[in-house]
């Protein structure tokens, strides 16, 4: 019966009808709904959509602004045309209605359609699940924008800080609207995409569905293509591919004017599968605009704009993981109340002190995902944690929930009823304040945070293990708690690293005060109200140059170094450092410094320098061949090896002819078998050498990216403290945006080349 299908079991007895979205307590209840009016009314509603979902036609292909009329009646010759519902925005599709299964046979029994000298594409409409959507109430889709006077206002009137917690979920999660319009698009680009690649799913992901949805945040969906593709090879192997249940032949992805005829969508790369998704949106998805694929990203997207909502969003293929962090995110916040407030406390806390949430992907803040683990892992911590360990929900999986996606085990209990309860009794003013008090004083860049460990591990015990080996180390180590070789903050630089800490400490100690922890009977702002403050990084929003910056340790001087010697051994450790990143750039990314402009000369080309604040540039030699000549002086090795120190610094002029940041990790894999015969700088240089070979062209025409890089002491070597070497990059300034991939990818991979460079030199 269908009425079965649509319910579900719920926990501790209850149903839930899918058809109409209603929960109930127990089984009279149920049957009582399944009898009433509502639910006769959608059925019947179902059974009518249905049987005109089967007499209808998906067509394409004729030329835009075709009216209705003219394919309705070129449809008639076949029998009866009910409906022609055209794509309203876009016209580029339209459904058929036909009267009955009868003329809808004829219609697809002819070879090949034609309409005003263009080939039609026509096909059976997909089938898809009926939705009910209850009708939209009044009010806005999306929450009034709130100021930051009106939040102050409200938090003020709350009663104590656990109230203003609560509050500040109220007033940031979606609005009832909000939720709707975002369920209303994702099954406006199911069914869109559905007739275009048969079988394929949109799922959403990220904060609209995982517990800690901000109104006005973007809505992340995955497109699952993985039926689809099964459908196209069934559709090549046997040349009869059958439609779900076994009629009739699904005559599109073997026609040879399907979307799908020009893609084999098993071994086409993702950018190439992402330009299509592209053109589906762009061309089929009525109030879609300003649509780009981003084919570089870690995880490929297109992104997209709504624009009658203004809602962002992407689209990925190729992120299941995230479905299933999603639902652990949101498994968390069901397995205790104090999750929820303490997440949102702490993004808009961050988001104030613009140290999270970058909105535009990239940069060297910490995405909301990641701050979001960051507050789950210190809730494992605490005594007694208030959330569990990763690996012991694994332990409590069973046997139906046992997942790996990716080669990722991703076993956790579906319902969080089964997770135990925790016996932390902290109040939520306890636990922000606790957040900031360990964060203040946390190792970020010497330990690896773990959430399935549920503690930092440290670094030594952590590189020996085998995800530690490919796991981008940086100054912020943040291991995502499924993806383990994945830093989900391997993007944060150490200014924001160390700028997250001030800020935690600042903040704990805010939060020891009265202030803090006391309303005000004064009518001052009290509790979150000062935390929630904008505060004033000391350079704000970072520079473009200033933000491409990497701090490493300089290596430790020569033991018979004498004491009086030290600036001396410190500048030696210098050059050596030098040495080392010039070679990694040269030999191991096979980068080249670029040549000095014609008709410009060498002194004049420094003056500019000088001029622009930069230290000298300029050079084609590697520094490897620097460390004998490291006792020469400076001005010196300037003229001999035209790489220029600056007072206390280097500096080159890099071009980088491939994307060597792209896909090393892919490519690794295929030289397993070199693994074991190579060194590590050896292999990196090896993965190189084949992404340039893939990528054809030995030089290409003109260098990718272009980039001053200056080193220099950092302050540490003065001040008796660990010597470090400042590492800052200038890129063309026309290609900062294309630049912070390449940046990103340093940050982990420059510092472990580095170490691994000098150690093979010592
Ligand atoms: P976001 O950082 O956008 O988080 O990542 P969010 O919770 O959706 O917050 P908003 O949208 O900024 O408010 C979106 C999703 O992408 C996946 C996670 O599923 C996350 O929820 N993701 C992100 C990863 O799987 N790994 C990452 O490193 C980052």
């Amino acid at each position: 019966m269908a009425a079965l299908e649509d319910v579900e079991s719920l926990p501790r007895g209850g149903f839930r009808c899918r058809l109409c979205h209603v929960p109930v307590a127990n089984k009279p209840s149920l049957e009582d709904h399944l009898r009433g009016k509502k639910h006769q009314r959608l059925e019947n509603l179902r059974t009518a959509r249905q049987a005109q979902e089967q007499r209808s036609l998906f067509v394409s292909g004729f030329r835009k602004g075709t009216p209705a009329s003219e394919l309705s009646d070129y449809f008639q010759a076949y029998g009866e045309v009910v409906n022609v519902v055209m794509d309203k925005e876009k016209g580029v599709y339209a459904i058929v209605e036909l009267k009955d299964r009868e003329v809808l046979e004829k219609v697809l029994a002819e070879p090949q359609h034609s309409l005003g000298g263009v080939k039609l594409r026509v096909k059976p409409r997909e089938k898809k699940d009926f939705k009910y959507t209850p009708p939209r109430k009044q009010g806005s889709a999306k929450r009034e924008q709130l100021s930051p006077e009106k939040l102050a206002q409200e938090l003020c009137q709350a009663t104590d800080v656990d109230a203003q917690m609560s509050l500040v979920v109220q007033l940031f999660e979606f609005s009832e609207g909000e939720r709707r319009l975002r369920d209303l698009l994702v099954a406006l680009f199911q069914e869109v995409f559905l007739e275009f690649f048969p079988g394929a799913a949109i799922l959403p992901f990220g904060s609209s569905v995982n517990g800690f949805d901000v109104s006005g945040c973007d809505l992340d969906l995955f497109l699952d293509l993985e039926k689809t593709k099964n459908f196209q090879a069934s559709a090549k192997g046997c040349g009869e591919p059958q439609a779900e249940g076994g009629a009739s032949p699904e005559p599109d992805a073997r026609s040879e004017d399907s979307i799908l005829s020009d893609i084999d969508l098993a071994s086409a790369a993702v950018p190439e599968i992402l330009e299509l998704v592209a053109t589906v949106l762009r061309k089929c998805i009525p109030g879609v605009h300003n649509v780009q694929v981003v084919p570089k990203a870690r995880r490929p997207v297109v992104k997209f704009c709504h624009k009658e909502s203004g809602l962002r969003g992407d689209i990925s293929i190729d992120n299941k993981l995230a479905l299933c962090n999603t639902r652990f995110l949101q498994l968390c916040m069901e397995a205790d109340e104090r999750v929820r407030p303490l997440v949102y406390a702490v993004r808009y806390w961050a988001k104030q002190q613009v140290l999270a949430g970058n909105p535009f992907g990239g940069g060297p803040l910490l995405n909301n995902y990641a701050l979001s683990l960051l507050v789950l892992f210190f809730l494992q911590t605490r005594t007694p944690p208030v959330l569990p360990t990763v690996a012991h929900l694994r332990a409590l999986s069973e046997d139906g929930e046992q997942t790996v996606v990716d080669g990722w085990d991703c076993s956790f209990p579906k319902d969080s009823a089964r997770w135990e309860s925790s016996g932390n009794t902290e109040s939520l003013c306890s636990l922000l304040a606790g957040f900031f008090q360990v964060f203040g004083d946390y190792d970020f860049a010497g330990s690896v945070i773990s959430l399935r460990e549920g503690r930092p591990l440290t670094l030594p015990s952590f590189l020996a293990s085998e995800a530690g080996s490919r796991l981008k180390l940086g100054p912020f180590n943040l291991q995502d708690p499924f993806e383990l070789d994945h830093n989900v903050a391997a993007n944060v630089n150490e200014k924001t690293a160390l700028r997250f800490q001030r800020c935690c400490q600042n903040a704990a100690k805010y939060c020891r005060s009265l202030q803090y922890q006391r309303k005000s009977s004064k009518g001052r702002a009290w509790g979150l109200v000062r935390l929630f403050q904008p505060g004033a990084p000391e350079a704000e929003a970072p520079a473009a140059a200033d933000s491409f910056v990497i701090g490493l340790p300089l290596p430790p001087a020569q033991a018979h170094q004498p004491p009086c010697q030290a600036e001396g051994a410190h500048q030696l450790s210098f050059r050596k450092a030098c040495a080392s990143i010039a070679a990694i750039f040269q030999e191991v990314l096979k980068c080249s410094c670029s040549e000095t402009p014609p008709g410009l000369e060498e002194e004049e080309q420094q003056q500019q320098q000088v001029e622009a604040g930069l230290p000298a540039a300029g050079a084609k030699r590697s520094l490897d061949t620097e460390e004998g000549s490291s006792g020469s002086p400076p001005a010196k090795r300037l003229r001999a090896d035209a790489v220029a120190p600056a007072q206390e610094g280097m500096a080159w002029q890099w071009a980088v002819w491939h994307h060597v940041w792209l896909g090393r990790r892919r490519v690794r894999r295929q030289l397993h078998g070199l693994q074991q015969t190579m060194d590590a700088l050896e292999l990196e240089a090896t993965v190189s050498e084949a992404i340039s070979q893939q990528e054809g062209e030995a030089r290409p025409g003109s260098p990718l990216l272009q980039f001053t890089l200056c080193a220099q002491m950092g302050d540490g070597a003065s001040s008796g403290q660990e010597p470090r070497l400042s590492l800052c990059f200038t890129p063309a300034p026309e290609q900062a945006a294309a630049f912070q991939e390449f940046f990103h990818f340093l940050q982990g991979f420059l510092p472990r080349l580095v170490r691994q460079h000098l150690a093979s030199k010592a």
